[in-house]
């Protein structure tokens, strides 16, 4: 469907064109209008399909510019997805001139206290911080026409509850609440409910939750054999721009330094970094200077960072919601994503949790062998020699390359080459982490048939798709872009604090 007929100004319409978007997308199709009548809404609907877009359009419509106070809050779970959205606001508001600013932890308060001084109209803020500014009454709320829960079951989770219900206190009764999310478990949408007057329910059908733009593969693997295993995979897979999930901290620091000390551009990213330092990697990860994020799932929700090829699950999450963001940061706005999932002896039934929620099957690959990823690594150096060729100044080096050869055998010289182009197995120990529990062995149905274990379906090096219709979800290809920095906050996220999970997990964010 056309922008123009969804009741938008002139205004929005340009700013809609100059960022490239031709069509709107189905979930911004059916909830702008009712958005933009003053409803509430409740829009559910796959990671990447654009609900920010969905938001923002309707609140920059509504801001009065006469009115200098804050007139739209915007509640997201992370830093990055704070940052990441104020800039999206603020790119559809530019042509009406709607000022637009975003609070988080780990950066200067001072400032943000300078920002809200000069009339933001709308705000975008991580729970902790946007209380912290609430109580120093640096930020008032009284005027908030819309309310917007983005990634809304990640902030009614245990985690997030009070704060959401401190921050709500402080917002009028007679506001407009929107929740949106790519997933919403009815006990917490029953919770969301309570904040909503008559919401409108728009829930985009999909046969999965997932999109059909990922292949979904998993692999069956000892903890230990984890990091070989992930590195023959990039040998063979040849990933460009690839998330990998770890569980803990410590987890991602070792393996994104066993990365590096194996010669890939990789860096960590995690709550006990400095801002400053999440920042810088969000930045570099998005210019194409690291080609590998490890992260915890502090990136797992509603980071945009185009042409993301991989998500691999390095440790399977314990939530199945979280396996749904996490592989959502590939396969965005009608691109094509792989994401492989590492699964342990002992964690069968989280698998079958996980295929449970998403109704989709994922294929098992098994292991490559070192063979098997040299052939890739050769392949790709074979690649390299063809490109060298073609832009080396050969007649440079052709007296030295003439008193090689009489000497050496050409093979062996050639060898040698590839010898030096081909990644060296530095020795990587990554400390082992305590296994998820073992589950009730009660698989509650599910309906799939796993054919064939983990022989079965597709083998490395030569994916089959688990789906064979991709329609792309509504998107025009040529719109797709790369939008501002960001990263998270709040390090009370993620990991989620559920009341029924009997355990807790080291080293949360
Ligand atoms: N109508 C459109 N046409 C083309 N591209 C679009 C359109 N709407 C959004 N996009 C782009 O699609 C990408 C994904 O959008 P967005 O981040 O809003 O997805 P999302 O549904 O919020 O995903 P998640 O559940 O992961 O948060 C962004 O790069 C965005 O700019
Ligand atoms: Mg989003």
């Amino acid at each position: 469907m056309k922008f123009r007929e969804l009741g938008l100004s002139e205004d929005l319409l340009k700013a809609i064109e100059e960022k490239g978007f031709k069509e709107a997308t189905p979930i911004q199709a059916e909830t702008i209008p009712l958005t933009l009548k003053g409803e509430d809404v409740l829009g559910q609907a796959q990671t990447g399909t654009g609900k920010t877009a969905a938001f923002a359009l309707p609140i920059i419509e509504h801001i009065d510019l006469e009115n200098p106070n804050v007139q739209a809050l915007v509640i997201s779970p992370t830093r990055e997805l704070a940052i990441q959205t104020q800039s999206e606001i603020s790119r559809f508001g530019k042509n009406k001139g709607v000022n637009t600013t975003a609070v988080y932890g780990g950066s200067d308060i001072r400032r943000q206290i300078k920002d809200l001084k000069r009339h933001p109209q709308v705000v975008v803020g991580t729970p902790g911080r946007l209380l912290d500014h609430i109580n120093r009454r640096t930020l008032k709320l009284a005027n908030v026409k819309t309310l917007v829960l983005d990634e809304a079951d990640d902030m009614l989770d245990m985690g997030f509850l009070e704060d959401i219900e401190n921050i709500i206190k402080q917002v009028p009764e007679e506001r407009q609440t929107l929740l949106f999310s790519a997933t919403m478990p009815p006990s917490i949408k029953r919770v969301g409910v309570q904040f909503m007057k008559d919401p409108k329910q728009v829930k985009i059908k999909a046969k999965e939750l997932t999109t059909d733009l990922i292949d979904q593969y998993y692999i069956r693997v000892k903890q230990f054999e984890k990091f070989d295993v992930m590195t023959r995979f990039f040998d063979i897979q040849a990933p460009k721009v690839t998330i990998v999930f770890c569980r803990t901290k410590r987890r991602v620091d070792e393996v994104s330094k066993g990365l590096l000390l194996r010669g890939y551009r990789a860096a960590g990213l995690h709550g006990d970094l400095t801002q400053n330092r999440r920042s810088q990697i969000m930045r570099e990860f998005k210019n194409d200077k690291i080609d590998v994020l490890v992260a915890t799932d502090v990136a797992a929700r509603g980071i945009d960072v185009s042409g993301v090829t991989h998500v691999y699950n390095y440790d399977i999450p314990q939530d199945s919601e979280s396996y749904v963001h996490r592989i959502g940061r590939t396969g965005r706005a009608g691109n094509h994503g792989v994401s492989m999932t590492f699964v342990e002896p002992n964690e069968t039934s989280y698998l079958r949790d996980i295929e449970k929620l998403t109704k989709v099957r994922m294929l098992p690959l098994k292991p490559p062998s070192a063979d098997e990823a040299l052939k890739g690594q050769l392949k790709a150096a074979t690649k390299q020699i063809d490109s060298l060729i073609k832009k080396t100044k050969v007649e440079k080096f052709a007296d030295t390359a003439d008193q090689l050869l009489e000497e050496y055998d050409a093979k062996d010289l050639v060898s040698v080459l590839l010898s030096k182009m081909t990644r060296n197995q530095v020795k990587v120990h990554i400390s082992s982490e305590r296994p998820l529990p073992s589950r009730n062995k009660h698989h509650r149905g599910g309906g799939f048939h796993r054919g064939g274990g983990h022989h079965g379906g597709g083998r490395h090096g030569n994916f089959r798709r688990n789906n064979n219709h991709r329609n792309g979800g509504g998107f025009n290809h040529g719109g797709k872009r790369r939008n501002g920095g960001n990263n998270h906050h709040n390090d009370n996220h993620s990991s989620k604090r559920r009341p029924n999970k009997s355990f807790t997990i080291k080293n949360k964010d």
